[in-house]
């Protein structure tokens, strides 16, 4: 957007997560993941100037209704209870919920399964609302995620309930063995940039998504972090 009259572009300020692999998160002071450089190219095809603001999930809806930050790309799952007070971007991930326990657990093999059980997930996100819902669980909630997966690792929770890739990501990476995936990805989900109601970007956002799906970018991108 260029402002009037100087001819100076103004910066968009975006905020990131900086441990939500892989989509967005920070390694020895890199930006990096899925959606760091699916946000380059939207931006680069939009002629958009950013600067990309990370910081802890909890703070990101904060920053973004107080307008600390203009936007946000940070596995931001689309979600109507949201949309009173957020716009949403088009879509571009489509993902759901996953339950995760201890491996040696031969009880909880399913989200049937969870009813009386004492259940980990992060405060605010749409993995609590579901577990909200779970009649008779008890909920421990955390504002990270890593606290979480401790919870499960230390066997102290008999269950937790996360993003699909996120938590596919940690088995991978930190579980060592000592958790699994359970049951079927459930409460199908899509991510998309957020910003306030009626912010000025969304739609230049849109042009750019749309973009970059067109001619490839996506798809590349998709491939690196995620395999074919
Ligand atoms: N997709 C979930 C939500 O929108 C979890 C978001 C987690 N995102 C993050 N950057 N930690 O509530």
């Amino acid at each position: 957007l260029a402002a009037s009259g100087c001819g100076k572009q103004e910066t968009v300020k975006v905020g990131i997560e900086q441990n939500f692999r892989p989509f967005t998160y920070t390694e020895n002071g890199d930006k990096k993941g899925f959606e760091v450089d699916l946000w380059q190219a939207i931006a680069k095809k939009a002629d958009i100037k950013y600067e990309l603001v990370p910081m802890e999930h909890g703070e990101l809806i904060k920053s973004v209704k107080s307008g600390a930050v203009d936007l946000a790309i940070a596995g931001m799952t689309v979600s109507n209870a949201r949309k009173n007070n957020f716009e949403y971007s088009s879509p571009y991930f489509q993902t759901g919920l996953v339950v995760l326990t201890s491996t040696d657990n031969g009880v909880i093999k399913s989200k049937e399964d969870l009813a009386q059980k004492v259940v980990a997930t992060k405060n605010g996100s749409t993995a609590f609302n579901y577990a909200g819902e779970i009649q008779g669980a008890k909920i421990r909630s955390y504002s990270n995620v890593a606290d979480v997966y401790n919870e499960l690792k230390n066997n102290t929770v008999d269950a937790a309930i996360f993003d699909e890739r996120n938590a596919h990501d940690f088995l991978q990476d930190k579980a060592q063995g000592q958790v699994k995936m359970v049951g079927e990805m459930f409460n199908k989900e899509r991510y998309a940039v957020v910003g306030k109601k009626r912010n000025k970007y969304i739609g230049k956002v849109n042009k750019g998504i749309e973009a970059v799906s067109k001619d490839g970018t996506y798809e590349t991108m998709y491939t690196k972090w995620f395999g074919a």
